[in-house]
C-alpha cells in the first residue's frame, strides 16, 4: 500500500537537504524519510529540519533506511557527486551511475510503487538509467530536467522586461546541460507575444537580448559553482514544485525529463520537453510547436545524450 503522504529523499547533501527544507514548507507530505550513505549526515539534517516544524506544517522528518521507502508515494534521488569548478554535468557520469546502480535495487527489491524522481546529474542520463534499471513504467520515472533552467529563464527575462517572473511563459528544453535550448518561438508574457512585449518595453536589439539570456541561463550553474561551490536553492524549489504537481494531481505543464517514445522523432533517451504532470507522474509528453532552428537544436541535444547513453553498461 502506498502512503500518499510519505516521501523519501536519498542523498542528503546540499541538494537533498534543501529539497527537504522546501518540501516541509509546502506541507504536501506528513512523513519525510532522509537516507544518506553517511547516516550521521541524514540524522543531523533530520534533527535540524525538525526543529523548524513548530513554525510550519505538522509532519515527521527522520533519518531512515530502505525499508522505510517501500510505501513512499515519492522517492527523490539526489545522491552522488556534484560538479567541481570546470567540470560539466556529463563528467559526473561514471561516479553517479555507479551510485544509482547501488540505490535502484534497494527500491525494486521492496516493490516500490510510487513516483521516482531523479535529480542527481547528469540528470537526463541518470533518469534513463533509473528507468532501465528499475523496470518501472516510464511515466513513473521523472527527471527534474529543465524545470530549474526554465525558472532561470523566467527570472532573467522578468528582470530585463520589468515584469513578474510568474507572468513569463517560456521554456528551456533538451538536456539539462550545455546543449539545452530556449523555445523562443512561443515565448509570451501573459499572452502578449515576447517580441511585442519587448517592443512595448522599447528593446531595440531583441536577438542580442535573447542570446545574452540564453547564455546566462545555460551557464548559471557554472557561475554559481564558481562562487559558492554548489547550487541548491533553485533546484530545491523546482523539485518541490514537481512534487506538488504530482501529489496534488495538478495536470500542470512542466519541462521534466522523461523517456521519449517517438515524440519529436526521438526515442531511447530521456530529456526535457513540456509534459503534463499529475498523480501518475508524467501523464502526457506534449509535442509543442517548434520552429526549424529549435527542432534542429533539440535533435542535436538528443544526439549528444544518446552518445553518452550508448556508453552505459546497464
Ligand atoms: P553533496 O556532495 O553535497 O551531496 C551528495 C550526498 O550524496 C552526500 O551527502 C553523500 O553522502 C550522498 N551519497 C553518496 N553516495 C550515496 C549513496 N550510495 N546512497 C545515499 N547517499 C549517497 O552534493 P549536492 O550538491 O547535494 O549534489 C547532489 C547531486 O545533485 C549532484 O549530482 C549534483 O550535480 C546534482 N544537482 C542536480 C541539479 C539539477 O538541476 N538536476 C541541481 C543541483 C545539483
Ligand atoms: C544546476 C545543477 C548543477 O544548478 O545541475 O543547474
Amino acid at each position: 500500500m502506498i502512503n500518499v503522504r510519505k516521501a523519501a529523499v536519498i542523498g542528503c547533501g546540499f541538494v537533498g537537504a534543501s529539497i527537504a527544507f522546501s518540501l516541509m514548507q509546502k506541507g504536501i507530505f506528513s512523513e519525510l524519510v532522509l537516507i544518506d550513505a553517511n547516516r550521521e549526515k541524514a540524522e543531523g539534517e533530520a534533527m535540524d529540519l525538525s526543529h523548524g516544524l513548530p513554525y510550519t506544517a505538522s509532519m515527521r522528518i527522520y533519518a531512515g533506511d530502505y525499508d522505510d521507502v517501500a510505501d513512499c508515494a515519492m522517492v527523490i534521488v539526489t545522491a552522488g557527486a556534484n560538479q567541481k569548478p570546470g567540470e560539466t554535468r556529463l563528467d559526473l557520469i561514471g561516479k553517479n551511475v555507479a551510485i544509482l546502480k547501488s540505490i535502484i535495487p534497494q527500491l525494486t527489491s521492496r516493490n516500490f510503487k510510487g513516483i521516482l524522481m531523479i535529480v542527481s546529474n547528469p540528470v537526463d542520463v541518470l533518469t534513463y538509467a533509473a528507468w532501465r534499471l528499475s523496470g518501472l513504467p516510464a511515466h513513473r520515472v521523472i527527471g527534474s530536467g529543465t524545470v530549474l533552467d526554465t525558472a532561470r529563464l523566467k527570472y532573467l527575462l522578468s528582470q530585463e522586461l520589468g515584469v513578474d517572473s510568474r507572468n513569463v511563459h517560456a521554456a528551456i528544453i533538451g538536456e539539462h546541460g550545455d546543449s539545452e535550448l530556449a523555445v523562443w518561438s512561443s515565448a509570451n508574457i501573459s499572452t502578449v507575444d515576447l517580441e511585442q512585449f519587448c517592443a512595448l518595453r522599447g528593446i531595440q536589439d531583441q536577438a542580442a537580448l535573447r542570446d545574452k539570456i540564453y547564455h546566462e541561463v545555460r551557464d548559471s550553474a557554472y557561475e554559481i559553482i564558481q562562487r559558492k561551490g554548489a547550487t541548491y536553492y533553485g533546484i530545491a524549489m523546482a523539485v518541490s514544485r514537481i512534487a506538488e504537481c504530482v501529489m496534488k494531481d495538478e495536470h500542470a505543464m512542466l519541462p521534466v525529463s522523461v523517456l521519449l517514445e517517438g515524440q519529436y522523432g526521438l526515442d531511447g533517451l530521456c530529456l526535457s520537453v513540456p509534459s503534463i504532470v499529475g498523480e501518475n507522474g508524467v501523464e502526457t509528453v506534449l509535442e509543442i510547436p517548434l520552429d526549424e532552428k529549435e527542432h534542429q537544436a533539440l535533435l542535436a541535444s538528443a544526439k549528444q545524450l544518446k552518445e553518452v547513453i550508448a556508453t552505459l553498461d546497464l
